[in-house]
């Protein structure tokens, strides 16, 4: 969407704060023993709180409240009660969420207790590249220096970025134009429009640029069974840089 007045920027703000909270929220709660059921149960609890509704459901028929992912799968993991969380795990969590019409959408990935150095080193140059990226966002800059930055910092660190998993539009629905890659396609002239409301979200992962979805249907798993991470916010795109709502 594309933000038309102070109440659009208010609303957007509201679902923004909320999912954030969620997001932290069940960020604090990982720990050996846990199950990913429990996780989304927490995330569950507290959008019911603030009124809100899980986007993945009623825009795509997701079975969880929110996509829980954990070591190589890269996204859309299905929270379940089978799945315990171990010491030296990668769990992502992606949280999106509606409310008054307006959704927002935010993601990290958190540390099982100790993890190996490499997966530490992923973590922190995973936020790293989103923060590179926000860097590169103002009305009329390119879209493709957005994945340009992403992909400097990922392959610095001689990590890989998981192509095909990009940023997106968001605002009145979870995903929308503009696609936001993290790789960088010259043949992208696309810019980025005033008060337009988007995604950035770098896929990393140890060695994989390439994923495939798992028989459950909706969970997304690395080719090569290596680890992967990601960090997510929704902004809104001005002329002084990005208004981050989440
Ligand atoms: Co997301
Ligand atoms: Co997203």
């Amino acid at each position: 969407m594309t933000i038309r007045d102070r109440y659009d920027v208010e609303a957007l703000q509201k679902i923004g704060r909320i999912v954030a909270k969620v997001r932290d929220t069940m960020g604090a709660r990982v720990r050996a023993g846990v199950t990913t059921a429990e996780l989304d149960e927490t995330g569950r609890e507290l959008l019911d709180k603030e009124a809100a509704r899980s986007a993945p459901k009623p825009a795509y028929g997701f079975p969880g409240t929110t996509c829980i992912s954990v070591n190589d799968a890269i996204a859309h993991g299905i929270p379940s009660s089978t799945e315990v969380l171990c010491e030296g795990d990668l769990v992502n969590i992606d949280v999106s969420a509606e409310l008054d019409g307006y959704w927002a959408d935010t993601g990290a990935s958190f540390a099982v207790g100790q993890v190996s150095e490499r997966d530490r080193r992923l973590l922190a140059v995973t936020r790293q590249a989103l923060e590179d990226a926000l860097g590169e966002v103002a009305s009329g800059r390119p879209i493709r220096h957005i994945g340009r930055a992403v992909s400097h910092r990922a392959h610095e660190h001689g990590f890989a970025v998981v192509r095909d998993l990009c940023g997106h539009g968001v605002g009145r629905f979870i995903h929308e134009e503009p696609n936001v890659p993290n790789v960088h396609d010259f043949r992208n002239r696309e810019r980025l429009v005033d008060g337009a409301v988007i995604t950035i979200e770098p896929f990393l992962s140890t060695s994989a640029r390439h994923f495939f979805e798992d028989e459950d249907g909706w969970t997304l798993r690395t080719v090569d069974g290596s680890r992967g991470a990601q960090f997510e916010h929704t902004m809104i795109v001005t002329s002084q840089g990005p208004v981050i709502v989440t």
